[in-house]
């Protein structure tokens, strides 16, 4: 029997992940840790909330007594740390947040895991921290030897947060491994992020926002196929590692919106091209050769059969979305992209 403490849970990646661990691994024990910020929302655990391998603390990765009092009780074999402010736009609007979650986070979960010692720290990093690749060089992609030369506040901080992990393991012996995920879609995904945003503009018969001319290019990874890569790294990893996840799914921004318009049968004039981010990042390719060699990780969804099993799911949770669509969401997509 393994503890597991994964923080974060409440959001898109955590929640699935938490899905996927709780039911596949029945003897190990779960506890899912979030600050509920807008992005965390606990009826993403409704269906395991009551399994008996799981439970919820509400706690904030930064808050260090509560952090201490939790490894105190609970003495984790690992800790896996998804709790991040995620969004890019956001950290163009107030960095300040991202810092310290994203940094001084992982630095308290770190001293926790020295205080009583874990089998593996694993921090949930993204491809973002390479930068971006030029459009017309498609022979090029990211290796876990490309340097980290960040473009916005958020990965930025997710790269910080990477040095500090890797200082940890050479300063303090900190049992760790990084990965580093392209753009995930899949369930449970928060509407201010691009497929989820455009199902549900689409469904509404509104304008669809796209950056510039929408020629961006990221390299799309279904969410399952993110969960089952950290289960991988995090049991068998090699101590120190950092490990690249992508599934050769390169699309433009364009692309996407088109796939998701002709899924639902809704006319190309919704899309809108809107002014483009500051510092927009032009594209992302991962290269995740050393995950599927040493490890034998393959993915099992190509974006085909990922997107429309993604639609699907969004027309059949529409309370879901509604829920979590309120509020602090409303402000956000008002605010920030009425100025456009
Ligand atoms: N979404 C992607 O495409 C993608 C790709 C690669 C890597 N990642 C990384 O994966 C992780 C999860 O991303 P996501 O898309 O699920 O994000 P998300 O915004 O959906 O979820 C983040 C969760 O962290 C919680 N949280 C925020 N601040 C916290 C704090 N101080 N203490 C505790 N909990 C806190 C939130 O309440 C939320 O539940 C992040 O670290 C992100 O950098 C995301």
């Amino acid at each position: 029997m393994s503890k597991f403490l994964i923080t974060g849970g409440a959001g898109f990646i955590g929640g699935n992940f938490c899905h996927y661990m709780v039911s596949k691994y029945p003897q190990d024990e779960f506890v899912c840790l979030d600050a509920l910020t807008y992005a965390g929302n606990l009826e993403t655990l409704e269906p395991i909330m009551n399994a008996g391998n799981f439970r919820f603390v509400h706690e904030n990765i930064c808050h260090r007594e509560g952090i201490f009092k939790l490894f105190a009780e609970e003495h984790f074999d690992y800790v896996i740390n998804f709790a991040a402010e995620s969004h890019v736009d956001r950290s163009i609007e107030n960095p300040e947040i991202f810092l310290k979650t994203n940094i001084l986070g992982p630095q308290v979960l770190m001293d926790a895991c020295l205080k009583y010692p874990v089998k593996r720290f694993h921090q949930v990093s993204t491809d973002e921290v390479y930068g971006d690749l030029p459009l017309d060089r498609p022979d090029l992609l990211f290796t876990e030897q490309t340097p980290l030369h960040t473009s916005s506040p958020y990965s930025a901080s997710k790269a910080a947060a990477d040095l500090l992990v890797m200082a940890y393991h050479r300063t303090f012996g900190l049992p760790c491994t990084i990965s580093r995920c392209s753009n995930n879609y899949g369930p449970y995904q928060f509407p201010e992020k691009l497929i989820p945003m455009i199902i549900k503009k689409a469904l509404a018969d509104e304008p669809l926002p796209i950056y510039g001319k929408g020629i961006n290019v990221r390299d799309w990874l279904h969410v399952y196929d993110h969960c089952t890569a950290i289960d991988l790294i995090v049991r068998q990893g090699a101590d120190g590692e950092i490990y690249n996840i992508g599934g050769h799914n390169e699309k433009t921004n364009l692309e996407v919106v088109q796939t998701i318009l002709n899924y639902l049968s809704k006319p190309q004039s919704l899309i809108t091209f809107v002014k483009d981010r500051a510092g927009h990042d032009l594209r992302y390719a991962m290269d995740p050769s050393k995950l599927e060699k040493e490890l034998g990780w393959r993915p099992k969804y190509t974006f085909e059969t990922g997107i429309g099993r993604t639609i699907d799911w969004n027309l059949n949770h529409r309370d879901w979305l509604e829920h979590v669509a309120s509020g602090e969401y409303l402000r956000f997509m008002k605010e920030y992209y009425s100025s456009k």
